[in-house]
C-alpha cells in the first residue's frame, strides 16, 4: 500500500468503513435469516386447520364408524409392513401389502360401505392408492431398498393426497 494507508488517520477510517460494511452484511443476513424462518412458518401452518377446503362425505353414523376403522387399520398395516420389512421377511411384507392395500382390500372396503355417497373423486383416488400398493407388492420381491422405499413413498403420497381432499361428515 502507499504511504496514505500508513498515515494513522486514514488506517482509522479503514476500520470505521470495514464496520460499517459488516453492520450492513449482519443486517442482510439477519433479514434473510427472518424470512426463512418466516417461510418456515407459512409451511409448518396446517391446511386441515387453516383453510379447510375438504369436501365433506355424508356417511351415517355406522358408516363412518366403518370407514374410520379401514383407515386406522391402513396406518397399522403401513407400521406392520415396515416391521416385517425391517426383519427382512419380503414375503409377508408383500403379503400384507397386496391383501391389506391392493386392489383386494377395495373390494371388501365397498362392499361394506356405502358406495353411492362417496363422489367419484374419492373413487379416484382410492383407486390410485391401490394401483400404487399393488406396484409396491410387485417391487418387494426385489428385495433392494432402493426400489422399495421409493414405491413406499407413492402408496403414503396417495393416502395423504386423499386427506387433503376429503373428510369425512357422518350424522348421529
Ligand atoms: C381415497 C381416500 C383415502 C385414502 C386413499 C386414504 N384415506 Fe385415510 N382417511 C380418508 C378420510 C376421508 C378420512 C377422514 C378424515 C376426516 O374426516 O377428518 C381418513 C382418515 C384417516 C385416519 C384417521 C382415522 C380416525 O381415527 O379418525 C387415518 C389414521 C388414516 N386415514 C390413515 C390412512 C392411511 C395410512 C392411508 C394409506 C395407506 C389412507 N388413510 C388412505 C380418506 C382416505
Amino acid at each position: 500500500m502507499s504511504w496514505i494507508s500508513s498515515l494513522p488517520l486514514y488506517r482509522g477510517k479503514q476500520v470505521l468503513l470495514g464496520g460499517a460494511a459488516l453492520g450492513v452484511l449482519c443486517v442482510v443476513l439477519s433479514a434473510g435469516c427472518s424470512e426463512v424462518e418466516h417461510r418456515h412458518g407459512e409451511q409448518r401452518s396446517n391446511p386441515y386447520l387453516t383453510s379447510d377446503t375438504r369436501y365433506p362425505i355424508p356417511l351415517s353414523s355406522p358408516a363412518g364408524k366403518e370407514h374410520r376403522a379401514v383407515m386406522l387399520q391402513h396406518l397399522e398395516t403401513i407400521q406392520v409392513i415396515v416391521n416385517a420389512l425391517v426383519e427382512e421377511d419380503y414375503e409377508l411384507a408383500k403379503g400384507l401389502t397386496e391383501s391389506h392395500l391392493g386392489f383386494f382390500m377395495h373390494r371388501q372396503a365397498m362392499a361394506h360401505q356405502q358406495p353411492e355417497n362417496f363422489p367419484p373423486a374419492y373413487h379416484d383416488l382410492a383407486m390410485a392408492h391401490h394401483a400404487a400398493a399393488e406396484e409396491l407388492a410387485r417391487i418387494i420381491p426385489t428385495k433392494d431398498l432402493k426400489q422399495i422405499l421409493p414405491q413406499f413413498n407413492n402408496v403414503l403420497k396417495a393416502c395423504v393426497a386423499c386427506h387433503l381432499e376429503f373428510k369425512v361428515k357422518s350424522g348421529s
